[in-house]
């Protein structure tokens, strides 16, 4: 059996959701307090043991290559005003990984954009991490679906329960049978209403799946919003080979929304020795007034 090693992040979305801070700027390069939120991806990737990654880039993605890039001419300032701790920051986003880029040239959507990685993936099995989720967790939530794929052989969805009202908003599983977390799956519907939801089970962007898949997406047309939809592609995988849903164990955050990512800046800056007990102070304060 093969081993996932290669990992895709699609970051060629428009990011409407976050306008007009995504005019110029992708959403994924949006800081989480000090770190663009495709760093804190990166980094999940490289701690579940993968070093092949593939960011499928859009237009006015530029800045996502810059980032992963050196930085020569700071790299120089740093180094002369003595000031290494920053240096180190700066230095370690560039050592961090091997990354290549491919250009989604229109955003048709999430499945077309996986379709760009046929190149990069040929016949193995990869890791899917939308570039948008963050995931708190250990051990990383891609090492726990990378786990459950090496034990089952075959395409798995990460999964959380959301509450009802949270069902439209997401891709939904309808599976036959599992335990302990792990489920097979009949069935993938992409953003259903509620009465049509077979289960609350939410996919959380993150995935590791099979190459048959490519065909697949080849031939997929245009679903929900017009888009091509990677949950029906899956849908589609699912009649062909088994395929599991896992609930993964941390919290999840759609950066690429407004409240997901407050939530987000706030948690990890209520973490950080540097801003955690000020910022802690803050909202207490803050709490007097509500
Ligand atoms: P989203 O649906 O959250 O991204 O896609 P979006 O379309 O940018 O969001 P809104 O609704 O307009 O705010 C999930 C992930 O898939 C990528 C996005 O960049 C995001 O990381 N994506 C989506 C692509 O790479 N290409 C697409 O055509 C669509």
């Amino acid at each position: 059996m093969k081993k996932v090693t290669k990992a895709v992040i699609p970051a060629a979305g428009l990011g409407t959701r976050v306008l007009p801070a995504t005019k110029a700027i992708p959403k994924e390069m949006l800081p989480i307090v000090d770190k663009p939120t495709l760093q804190y991806i990166v980094e999940e990737v490289i701690e579940s043991g993968i070093k092949e990654i593939l960011i499928i880039i859009g237009r006015n993605k530029t800045s996502i290559e810059d980032h992963f890039d050196r930085s020569i001419e700071l790299e120089k300032t740093l180094a002369e005003k003595g000031k290494s701790d920053l240096l180190g920051l700066v230095e370690d986003i560039s050592n961090l990984v091997d990354i290549h880029y491919v250009r989604q040239k229109e955003p048709k959507g999430l499945g077309h954009a996986i379709y760009c990685a046929r190149t990069f993936v040929r016949d193995e099995p990869f890791a899917v991490l939308l570039g948008d989720d963050i995931v708190k967790s250990e051990p990383p939530c891609l090492r726990q679906l990378v786990d459950i794929y090496n034990e089952k052989h075959g395409s798995v969805v990460g999964v959380q329960e959301v509450p009802d009202e949270d069902v439209n908003k997401y891709g939904i599983v309808k599976y036959i049978d599992g335990s302990n977390g792990t489920y097979r799956i009949s069935d993938l519907i992409e953003k259903p209403e509620l009465k049509d939801a077979p289960s609350n089970m939410a996919i959380m962007g993150r995935y590791v799946i099979t190459p048959a898949i490519f065909d697949i997406l080849g031939r997929t047309k245009p679903g929900k919003g017009g888009e091509i939809q990677l949950t029906d592609a899956l849908n589609e995988l699912a009649r062909k080979e088994d395929i599991f849903a896992h609930i993964f164990k941390g919290k999840r955050f759609d950066a690429g929304d407004k409240m997901g990512y407050l939530k987000a800046t706030i948690e990890f800056a209520l973490e950080k020795e540097d801003l955690g007990p000020e910022l802690r102070k803050y909202i207490k304060e803050l709490q007097k007034k509500f």
